[in-house]
């Protein structure tokens, strides 16, 4: 595990230099998702493809930039699925963007993931990584030093809510509108990586990106984003939910590029959400 973290931290230095330059460029090209390619995201996906490649334990890759995924080296033993620059789009009005990772064994899919990682490029570049604990990392002069362990309380205060409100369902609504009757505070980018960071080190909160009207099954990629975060999340003394399944980190794998909703908090906002959505949806 120390090569792949070793060179995730190669690829963070890489795409903090490739970010900050002029021009940013758009691409004729979408991803899978339907997303419009910057050059910049093309340009962070292969700076971690390289990288990725040089590591003797990895078997297969897959980017969210990908179309499909590449075997590395059939006698490695570890699949790693990353979104090489979540939240791209803003770029432009200088807000903070990450770098995801999910780390599995031997195949895909929550129940295999060993680790996961996620750096984030802002006033400062941090990465966290997580295995079997959840710690925050600083990059100074070049190098990334440990700084300390996150731990969520059992109860935050902020709640980030994702997707076109006019598209949630009315118990989603009333569900986030609770949280600000119990005086919750809005804290919301647009992107996934600084949002979940910032209630990691706040203590707690809720984020939340539900299946809407136009996006049955939610947003986020399990794969790149949604398993990531869980486990992080939970190693961090937090919890994470699909609204649906009993423990999200039982999943397998299906197709690389699937999405689900998502809650990701503190134990309590998570156990809240659970009530409403075992309720609302019998
Ligand atoms: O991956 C897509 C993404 O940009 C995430 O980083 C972010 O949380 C989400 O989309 C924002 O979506 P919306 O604008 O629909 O709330």
């Amino acid at each position: 595990m120390k090569d792949i973290f070793d060179a995730i931290q190669r690829c963070a230095i890489r795409i903090k230099d490739a970010i900050d330059v002029k021009d940013i460029g758009y691409s004729q090209k979408e991803n899978s998702s339907g997303e419009t390619q910057l050059q910049l995201d093309i340009q962070c996906d292969l700076i971690i493809e390289e990288e990725l490649a040089t590591v003797p334990s990895v078997h297969t890759i897959a980017s969210e930039e990908k179309e499909h995924e590449l075997i590395i080296r059939e006698n490695g033993k570890y699949f790693i699925a990353y979104d090489p620059l979540d939240g791209s789009s803003l770029v432009d009005v200088n807000l903070s963007v990450g770098s995801i990772f999910g780390i599995y064994e031997g195949e895909w899919g929550a129940r295999n993931m060993v680790a996961s990682c996620y750096v984030v490029y802002g006033p400062r570049v941090e990465m966290v990584f997580a295995e079997n604990k959840t710690q925050l990392y600083l990059l100074q002069a070049g190098e990334f030093e440990f700084v300390k362990e996150i731990r969520l309380n059992e109860k935050g205060n902020l709640n980030a809510p994702g997707g076109t409100q006019q598209n949630w369902t009315a118990y989603h609504k009333e569900m986030v509108d609770s949280f600000f009757a119990e005086g919750y505070r809005l804290r919301y980018s647009g992107g996934m990586v600084p949002d979940l960071h910032q209630i990691l080190l706040k203590g707690g909160g809720l984020f939340s990106y539900p299946a809407t009207s136009d996006r049955p099954d939610g947003k986020l990629r399990k794969l790149f984003e949604v398993f990531p975060f869980a486990y992080i999340f939970k190693m961090a003394g937090g919890d994470a939910i699909d609204g649906i399944n009993e423990n999200i980190m039982a999943l397998s794998h299906d197709h690389i590029h699937g999405t689900s909703q998502c809650f990701f908090g503190s134990k309590y906002e998570i156990a809240r959400v659970k009530e409403v959505y075992a309720r609302n949806n019998q």
